[in-house]
């Protein structure tokens, strides 16, 4: 019974730290009103955030973690956090469009308008895996 209690906090340990705890968004990125206010044109399509999530994979998810908690060596943001998902959908994708590449997020303006609101839905399906609290 301890050895397994070890095994869990040994997993749990693992998974804190690949993530990205200290993330903050930098208060100097920001959309303009008329980019934050817009509205995801799929809101009422939820079955695309499938084909988000493998745009996700092949774009983001060496920087972000396949899981979306982001990386601490890289300062990719941990996805999960309510300071992105309280974020609106159209500051998102003004967001994942211009990147912030001074600061390591490139823009993602060659992905067709489409898909950058297939990742921006994909990104709000996210989970904490269950380890990761
Ligand atoms: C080369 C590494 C890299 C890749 C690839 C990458 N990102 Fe990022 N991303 C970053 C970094 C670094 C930051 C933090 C930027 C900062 O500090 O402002 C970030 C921040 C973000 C944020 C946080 C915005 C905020 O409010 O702070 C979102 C959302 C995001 N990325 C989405 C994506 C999506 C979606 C993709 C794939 C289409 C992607 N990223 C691909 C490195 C990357």
């Amino acid at each position: 019974m301890r050895k397994f209690l070890w095994i869990i906090m040994l997993a749990m340990s693992l998974g804190v730290s690949a993530q990205n705890l200290t993330y903050w968004p930098d208060p100097s990125w920001k959309a303009p009103e008329s980019a934050a206010a817009q509205v995801n044109p799929f809101a009422n399509r939820p079955e695309l955030a499938a084909g988000g999530r493998k745009l996700f994979l092949r774009n983001c998810a060496e920087c972000h973690g396949k899981d979306g908690t982001g990386k601490a060596k890289k300062h990719s943001a941990n996805l999960l956090i309510p300071a992105i998902q309280l974020q609106s959908d159209g500051t998102l994708f003004w967001k994942l469009t211009n990147g912030n590449t001074g600061k390591g997020m490139p823009s993602f303006s060659k992905l067709p308008e489409p898909e950058r609101w297939q990742l921006v839905m994909y990104l709000r399906e996210l989970k904490p895996a269950p380890t990761a609290r």
